[in-house]
């Protein structure tokens, strides 16, 4: 018999073998500060009007913040910003410091500077969902750069390779 304890395990390896990209998701603290956390789980909802979700537990820092801002910046990260990623994955209060050179700011928004693309997000929605609550997010600015995916697959950062290009040597 499957124990709860088990159902768990299996569920988070079953969603370590999903690929996703990486986000930081930020957000602005009572006093001024920026704060960021590291997320995959968002995705694209609707071209019109332009929305994006994230799924935040509810026991993030960034849950509350984005709660009482009503707003957000969403930075996909290239595969060149594996620290930030980690960065922002690690308990705040483990932080060391994040050089200010990598944040920037959109629309009064901070993001993360050079990131692939980056979007302001007014919340629209909050949906409760178990412990955690889906944000919906009307994306109002977006910033778009160049590079290549930060990939994240079972439990690792990594890049994207396409292993069906073949070169001229092939
Ligand atoms: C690759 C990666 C993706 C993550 N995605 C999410 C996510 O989508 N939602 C979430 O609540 N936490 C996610 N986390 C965990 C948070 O980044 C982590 O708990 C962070 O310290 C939360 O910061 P905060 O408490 O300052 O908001 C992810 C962690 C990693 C390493």
């Amino acid at each position: 018999m499957q124990t709860a304890e088990s159902v768990g395990e299996m569920y988070r390896d079953a969603w370590s073998r999903f690929a996703t990209g990486v986000t930081v998701i930020t957000t602005v603290e009572p006093g001024g500060a920026v704060h960021g956390m590291t997320a995959s789980s968002v995705t694209s909802v609707s071209l019109d009007p332009p929305l994006v979700l994230a799924v935040i537990d509810e026991s993030r820092q960034s849950h509350g913040l984005i709660e009482s801002t009503g707003r957000f910046g969403m930075s996909i990260l290239d595969s060149s910003q594996t620290d930030i990623a980690k960065h922002f994955a690690t308990p705040p209060e483990s932080r060391g410091n994040l050089h200010s050179k990598h944040i920037t700011h959109l629309s009064g928004t901070p993001v993360i500077a050079n990131a692939l693309a980056a979007m302001d997000c007014k919340v629209t929605a909050a949906h409760k969902a178990g412990d955690h609550t889906v944000f919906i997010g009307e994306v109002e600015s977006i910033e778009i750069g160049d590079g290549d995916p930060l990939v994240w697959f079972q439990r690792q950062f990594g890049r994207f390779t396409d292993r069906n290009t073949t070169s001229d040597s092939d």
